[in-house]
């Protein structure tokens, strides 16, 4: 038998015949769509395969730019097994590998602001541009202090987001989310001032909560007392979608008072009304006139993720009681989403969990555009 490290070819095969799965799911005609079968949300050799082709060449939220807005602040983050220090340095906000040149210590951690990196091994110390500065006693004459800079990768801001990705030659991100600015640009997504961020550990896979946050189908029956009085499944409807990216928009009720002003470009429409984003592989995005949230989705094994979500207010119109009630409200959403998304998790291991018919356009067009997404991704990568 053919085999690779960690992978043999018994996981080969299954995974290689996943992949047609995925691509033939993905060829369902439009109106019969259909989601993926459970082993897809459970299978340990596919999620594997994910992590190496469409998480690890896609581009990831990391956090919001007002995060970032003194020298050095920073933040660190495990990607797909990269560990990241997302700090703010000079005019730019970098992403810089969190390992030290030395013998592979942990830098930072955590969140702060620091104006250099020193490792609490051997105290090597770096600049936030990640210059080696000093390696104490280091003499020999073979050692060359220039070599020895921190890793970076591609990091880049849109909407007022850091997007980072772990391969040096990513896809162009303004392809991937070209039009979305036309369905999210009159919120001035990038005017939002961030008010709170929170990690979680869910045991779910990451497309589940992708679809999860995407699909307008489950507001009413999951949200009956949290999020039903505004945005009912009812009044759901699928937006645009692009190359990287799938919208919907979650209409509120003609009789529900606005929900402060916004912007000064919002129509009445836009103003009544959450839009909802995916930008793939794993962040996604609701944003109304004077709040955004954004969950960021890092998955860890197959059946868990880290969920580090942001909540961001426009100008002033919020009050300080208010912001308080709309983290307590957006908490319990949460926790009702995850409820849910961890007892399916269970379920999807069934020989029963076969993928189902998804509903309409309105109610769950976004997870057949993920779906699609995640096939011509599939393809690209190759084997
Ligand atoms: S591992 Fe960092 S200084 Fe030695
Ligand atoms: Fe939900």
């Amino acid at each position: 038998m053919n085999e690779s490290v960690g992978q043999t070819g018994f996981d080969t095969a299954r995974v290689d015949q996943m992949r047609q799965i995925l691509a033939d799911c993905a060829a369902a005609p439009a109106e019969a769509p259909r989601s993926l079968p459970g082993h897809f949300y459970t299978d340990a050799a596919f999620f594997d395969h994910e992590c190496r082709t469409v998480l690890r060449n896609g581009w990831h939220c990391v956090g919001r730019a007002d995060e970032f807005t003194e020298q050095g602040d920073y933040l660190t983050l495990n990607l797909l097994g990269e560990p990241l220090i997302i700090v703010r340095d000079g005019d730019d906000i970098k992403a810089l590998s969190n390992v030290c040149r030395h013998r592979g210590m942990l830098l930072a951690e955590g969140q702060g602001n620091a104006n250099r990196f020193v490792c609490r091994y051997h105290a090597w110390a770096y600049g936030t541009d990640g210059t080696l500065l000093r390696a104490p006693r280091m003499k020999n004459e073979g050692f060359d202090i220039k070599s020895c800079k921190l890793g970076t990768f591609p990091c880049v801001q849109r909407f007022g987001f850091v997007y980072v990705s772990l391969v040096p030659a990513p896809p162009d991100i303004d392809a991937e989310l070209a039009g979305l600015e036309a369905v999210i640009g009159a919120y001035e997504p990038d005017q939002f001032a961030i008010v709170h961020a929170a990690s979680e550990v869910w045991h779910c896979n990451w497309k589940a909560l992708v679809e999860n946050f995407m699909e307008g189908y489950h507001l009413s029956v999951v949200h009956p007392q949290t999020l039903h009085g505004y945005t009912p499944t009812g009044l759901s409807r699928k937006g645009p979608s692009g190359v990287g990216f799938t919208t919907y928009f979650a209409n509120y009720p003609d009789n529900i008072p606005p929900r402060g002003e916004g912007a000064p470009g919002l129509d009445a429409q836009s103003r009544h009304r959450s839009t909802l984003f995916a930008a793939f592989p794993c962040q996604v995005v609701s944003v109304a006139a004077s709040l955004l949230v954004s969950l960021s989705i890092r998955p860890l094994t197959p059946t868990s993720i880290e969920v580090r979500w942001t909540m961001s207010v426009y100008g002033s119109s919020l009050d300080g009681d208010t912001i308080d009630q709309r983290i307590a409200l957006w908490q319990d959403v949460n926790a009702e989403d995850r409820e849910k998304l961890e007892a399916m998790q269970t379920a999807l291991g069934s020989v029963f969990a076969n993928g189902g018919p998804l509903a309409g356009d309105d109610y769950e067009g976004t997870i057949r555009d993920f779906l699609l997404w995640l096939a011509r991704r599939d393809a690209a990568a190759g084997g």
